[in-house]
């Protein structure tokens, strides 16, 4: 193929309008492919010099070097120009308006229920009890059996349990904190002192003294010489550090199968007895079935309801207010506790 200095000056020309008419950096890249690229008429005349008479040879050559760093010249300096349009219409399409007012997250707060569990965790803690969890979804035989509540005990029917399918699974949304003593007494040696928060769950319509998904604080103290006494003021220093330094409380005989002997705790608060929970100490048979030695340790046990105490400190009337996490609710009571 033969290329004429006409040919290089005409395919010049035509590179140099492409480039003036590139608007953006897309289209000058179209632009570099076809005029300046490997298969763009001054990449052929640069192939053609090779077939050329040695004699046109430098004089055809620097026709094509000159055509060759005319177009370059030329797109570099569209390039820059295109460029700095880009880099402007980017800048202005990022502007962040800093004046406009900013949109306030509002400050979240941690459930009354959490603010009291931590509160009591904190307590026993500082009495150098550990915090111990266990299971939602716990096996029937910690929640029952291990302590001492049989089969046909009324507990254990359908209206209080909720029982997990399939039923030879043996596991049900535990109904107390209780099954946390057997778990401790089980992985641990005395001497224990544990406290025990946590969720439970009975077959209970949701109404303004009960609701089915509820919350339980257990406490256990396994050691040598414990008796009833220390029972009582441990829960005289509970009831005074959650309601107040003057409060009392009073234990009336009462039954459960992993204590015995067994008591309801009562406290005196705003002029009357109010019944906040049972406790006891715990039945030999249970610490049996943990593999305690019962000639060597004794010990006390006592469970309340976390709702019940928060609504009377806070004189909260429905349980629908503990429940219901209205946001107005929550926030009334501080974002993290006193
Ligand atoms: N587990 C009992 C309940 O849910 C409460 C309770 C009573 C816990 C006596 C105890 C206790 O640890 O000693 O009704």
């Amino acid at each position: 193929m033969s290329l004429t200095v006409a040919d290089v000056s005409s395919a010049t020309r035509s590179a140099l309008d492409a480039i003036v008419m590139a608007k953006d950096l897309a289209q000058l890249k179209l632009v570099k492919i076809e005029h300046l690229g490997d298969k763009s008429n001054l990449s052929k005349a640069s192939q053609a010099l090779g077939k050329i008479a040695p004699e046109q040879k430098a004089q055809f050559g620097k026709v094509v070097g000159a055509a060759k760093a005319e177009v370059t010249a030329a797109f570099d300096a569209r390039l820059v120009v295109l460029e700095s349009e880009r880099d402007a219409k980017v800048l202005a399409e990022e502007r962040v308006d800093v004046t406009l007012p900013a949109t306030k997250m509002p400050k979240g707060g941690l459930h009354p229920l959490t603010i009291l569990t931590n509160e009591i965790s904190d307590l026993f803690i500082g009495l150098g009890y550990r915090v111990a969890e266990g299971p939602e979804l716990e096996a029937e035989w910690l929640n029952f059996d291990a302590l001492n509540i049989p089969a046909d005990h009324p507990a254990r029917t359908m209206q209080d349990t909720f029982f997990i399918e399939p039923l030879e699974s043996r596991l049900v949304l535990r109904t107390h904190t209780s099954p946390v003593q057997i778990r401790t007494m089980l992985e641990d040696q005395p001497p224990i002192y544990v406290i025990c928060p946590g969720r439970t769950y009975r077959a209970d319509e949701l109404d303004a003294t009960h609701t089915p998904v509820f919350s339980q604080v257990e406490g256990l103290v396994i050691d040598r010489g414990i008796t009833m006494a220390d029972l009582k003021g441990t829960l005289d220093y509970f009831a005074q550090s959650i309601f107040g330094p003057d409060v009392k409380t009073r234990l009336r005989p009462s039954f459960f199968p992993f204590t015995e002997p067994s008591a309801e705790v009562d406290f005196f608060f705003n002029g009357r007895w109010i019944e906040w929970g049972g406790c006891g100490m715990v039945n030999p048979k249970v610490l049996e079935v943990c593999g305690i030695d019962t000639s060597e340790f004794s010990g006390f046990a006592f469970g309340m309801g976390l709702e019940r105490t928060l609504m009377v400190r806070h004189g909260i009337t429905d349980m629908h207010d503990i429940v219901e996490g209205d946001i107005r609710f929550t926030r009334s009571f501080g974002v993290g506790g006193r």
